[in-house]
């Protein structure tokens, strides 16, 4: 175990030295984009004004004969294009993959300083991150990259579950993390073929009628993803990380999307990844609080200005700990309303 004392010093003579806090910037939506594909990148300028974060993608999806070309597109996108304010994320290749050395040789010597974030799949432990501290800590004294860059894993295998605490304490680069039911359910073994949702299949079902027992029983899906989203919150928030929630495949179902991304959003999550642009507006709408409730959290926050005792408000009791929930929602609307003029007119601020 490495002492606590070395913990913030950098793990290579030359690199940046670690941050002791994650920043926290609008990051409702990572929305995904292919560099191998020109047309797509050629859009990327007036994507960026409508999304929290930009991610290239390497890993799953791009074709092993376009790895390459994806590589490349995302070294030539990072120098080239004007992001504004929008974070630059990757996914990288699986770290058992063939292609994930000439990543991050490539990256972060192309692009290092521009890259805030490079998300890693399939992280099954913290060896796995120590692994990714040590070399970007190299490659960025080799090319003087000035901060350090950030990792962000995909909890997507059953092992990582399992050691999903250990990994939100591997290094001070931890960024976050973002939940992948579709890896997830491939290594669980699940009988299924989605990536995230419900399924019908999965079900509570009420008693029979004692007096009619082929009478209509009243069913509702349950999800399927709960305990563990709710462990990778807990493990990210415990460890000062951020958590999301990952992709919703079935593009057309604007609803089912919607409630995935609701259902992370109260538990925690600070966003979500899009697939589509139109994932980008319903993650928009999820998580940037609803003005009614950031109008109800800052009339807590006047009625209780130094955060302690107890009051009725619309005959709903408020103390200390209801103060500290306002808190994280009106702290939220005001990093959004610094961004988005219209939140900011919704949120009165
Ligand atoms: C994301 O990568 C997933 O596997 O769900
Ligand atoms: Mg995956």
């Amino acid at each position: 175990m490495r002492s606590p004392r070395d913990f913030m010093k950098p793990q290579a003579v030359g690199a940046p030295a670690p941050v002791a806090e994650i920043p926290v910037r609008p990051s409702r939506m990572i929305h995904f984009f292919d560099p191998s594909n020109e047309k797509m990148a050629a859009k990327l300028p007036e994507i960026a004004k409508k999304t929290d974060i930009l991610l290239g993608n390497l890993e799953d999806a791009v074709p092993a004969d376009r790895k390459e070309a994806a590589r490349e597109g995302l070294c030539r996108i990072g120098k080239t294009t004007d992001f504004g304010d929008t974070a630059l994320w990757t996914r990288i290749n699986s770290l058992d993959s063939p292609w994930v050395l000439d990543d991050l040789l490539r990256l972060v010597a192309e692009i290092g300083d521009r890259l805030d974030v490079v998300m890693v799949p399939k992280v099954e432990g913290a060896w796995d991150i120590h692994y990714m501290d040590r070399l970007l800590a190299q490659l960025e004294a080799k090319h003087g990259v000035r901060r350090p860059i950030l990792i962000h894993a995909i909890l997507e295998t059953a092992q990582g579950v399992a050691n999903v605490e250990e990994i939100a304490q591997a290094s001070p680069r931890m960024q976050g993390m973002s939940f992948g039911p579709a890896d997830l359910a491939a290594s669980r073994r699940m009988k299924t073929t989605r990536v995230g949702g419900g399924h019908p299949g999965y079900q509570v079902v009420a008693d029979p009628d004692p007096n009619d027992a082929n009478a209509p029983r009243v069913r509702a899906q349950q999800d399927l993803w709960h305990y563990s989203i709710a462990r990778m919150v807990d493990a990210c928030t415990a460890n000062g990380l951020l958590p999301f929630y990952g992709p919703f495949g079935d593009i057309s179902d604007a609803v089912g999307c919607e409630a995935q991304f609701r259902g992370a959003f109260l538990m925690g999550c600070v966003g979500a990844w899009s697939l589509h642009p139109s994932q980008i507006e319903i993650a928009k709408r999820v998580f940037s609080p609803d003005p009614a409730e950031v109008a109800f959290a800052k009339r807590v926050l006047e009625a209780m200005p130094d955060g302690r005792g107890v009051l009725m408000l619309d005959g709903k009791m408020q103390d200390d700990a209801t103060w500290k929930q306002c808190k994280v929602m009106v702290s939220l609307a005001e990093l959004l309303a610094k961004k988005d003029p219209e939140l900011r007119a919704a949120y009165g601020l």
